[in-house]
């Protein structure tokens, strides 16, 4: 099965060759194919080139795709969501208006522990449905790769009900899902952090591993949540189970987590608000992605992830939505690559760079995802007639995304 798009303004993410990801100022440069055509074969991209030697070419194609002068992306990737979830949380939102802090209403026993009472009244059925409506509409805003976490269940069988419910999404979707074990998103009612951690530890891990429910491991690591020492206790069980960390880290506080995070080889450290200088210098020369998620800073009204100074100090760095019912409810990465731009001053080109490859490495998905390279799965989108790359997160509420192809195929 042989598809070609023609009349393509500009590929975007055209690499004959990817790098794994891309650190400091190789993140400026992002490879462009002007009056391009596209094709794809059996759901991966086979070939790209200029409209000009197409009719020399003589391809022949099953189906045809006029681009009509819109831009190719390759698919965003978000490498840190926590979508499946029970109920919207909005009456914290108002509390926020009102003045309340994210870490007031988590001690007053909201926050996480509302989700994990309600979804702990829902069947596995009803939260795949509602995750998979969250799922569709990140597709159609042109999302090809979804890390989800659990997190919300915080005793064994709600955990595994939720890893089940994203087992059966990663079976069901076209889009790419892996997932993430986070039962240290809190502790859960009724447990001293101690006994949590035990839980964790001698129940909840091994069954994780066992029923290879994940395929990374999670901890909120940050103050009033789980301290580094007991999170180094949890990502060691982790690690015999073949589990790597992507951890939830420096966002109350520049509290320890990316250094416990980068000791025990995470694939990302994410969150990073509060990350100091003396911790980016922790993250050089780690094979750790720092990942940020400007939609929280966005909605918590906190401060951003000190981007630019990861980056002039040679970091790679990864962007990603966070998508949740308190934090951040928005999975949508056109938003996140605009607010990574206006908030922490990265030019169009890193942020691109950083919601597609980099962020495809913070999820083990770089030979496959982040890029238009011969050989990766055909994830893209075709923009609307747009101007120019900058465009895309200048224009930061216009949908300018017009068609979307995952596995080749237009959704
Ligand atoms: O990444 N910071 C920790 N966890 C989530 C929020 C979870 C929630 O409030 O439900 C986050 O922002
Ligand atoms: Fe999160």
């Amino acid at each position: 099965m042989r598809t070609l798009v023609s009349n393509i303004k500009t590929i975007v993410g055209a690499r004959r060759d990817a790098p794994k990801r891309l650190c400091g100022e190789e993140m400026q440069h992002l490879p462009t194919l002007n009056d391009a055509w596209l094709l794809i074969e059996n759901g991966r991209f086979a070939d790209f080139g200029s409209m000009s030697d197409l009719a020399s070419r003589h391809l022949a194609a099953d189906t045809e795709i006029d681009a009509a002068g819109g831009m190719v992306l390759p698919s965003w990737c978000d490498p840190h969501t926590h979508i499946v979830y029970a109920g919207s949380r909005e009456g914290e939102f108002t509390d926020k208006i009102r003045g309340m802090s994210y870490e007031e209403i988590a001690r007053r026993g909201g926050g996480i522990l509302n989700s994990a009472d309600l979804l702990h009244t829902c069947s596995e059925d009803y939260l795949y449905d509602m995750a998979v409506e969250r799922a569709m509409e990140m597709m159609r805003k042109g999302t090809g790769c979804i890390e989800i976490k659990s997190g919300y269940g915080l005793n064994t069988a709600d955990e595994l009900k939720m890893l089940r419910v994203i087992r059966r999404m990663k079976e069901t979707l076209p889009v790419h899902i892996v997932a993430t074990f986070l039962g240290a998103h809190a502790v859960g009612r009724g447990y001293t952090m101690e006994q949590y951690v035990r839980l964790l530890i001698d129940e909840m891990i091994p069954e994780v591993g066992r029923q290879q429910l994940a395929d990374y491991i999670d901890v909120f690591c940050d103050v009033g949540f789980f301290s580094p020492a007991d999170t180094a206790r949890i990502l060691e069980a982790g690690a015999h189970w073949g589990l790597r960390p992507k951890i939830h880290a420096d966002e109350l506080a520049s509290s320890g987590g990316t250094e416990v995070g980068t000791a025990h080889h995470a694939l990302s450290v994410d969150h990073l608000e509060r990350l100091s200088d003396a911790q980016i210098q922790v993250l050089k020369d780690s094979e750790t992605m720092p990942t940020a998620l400007p939609g929280t800073s966005f909605f918590l009204n906190m401060p951003f992830a000190p981007a630019r100074k990861m980056i002039e100090a040679g970091l790679g760095l990864a962007l990603a939505s966070d998508y949740n019912p308190g934090s951040t409810p928005s999975g949508d990465m056109k938003f996140v690559v605009s607010l990574a731009c206006i908030k922490m001053r990265l030019l169009p080109e890193e942020a691109v760079n950083a919601a597609t490859l980099n962020a495809a490495y913070a999820m083990g998905a770089e030979e496959e995802y982040g890029s238009i390279t011969p050989g990766k799965t055909a994830n893209f989108f075709i923009t609307s007639q747009i101007p120019s790359v900058s465009f895309i997160p200048y224009a930061y509420t216009s949908p300018i995304i017009k068609r979307v192809f995952l596995r080749g195929q237009e959704i």
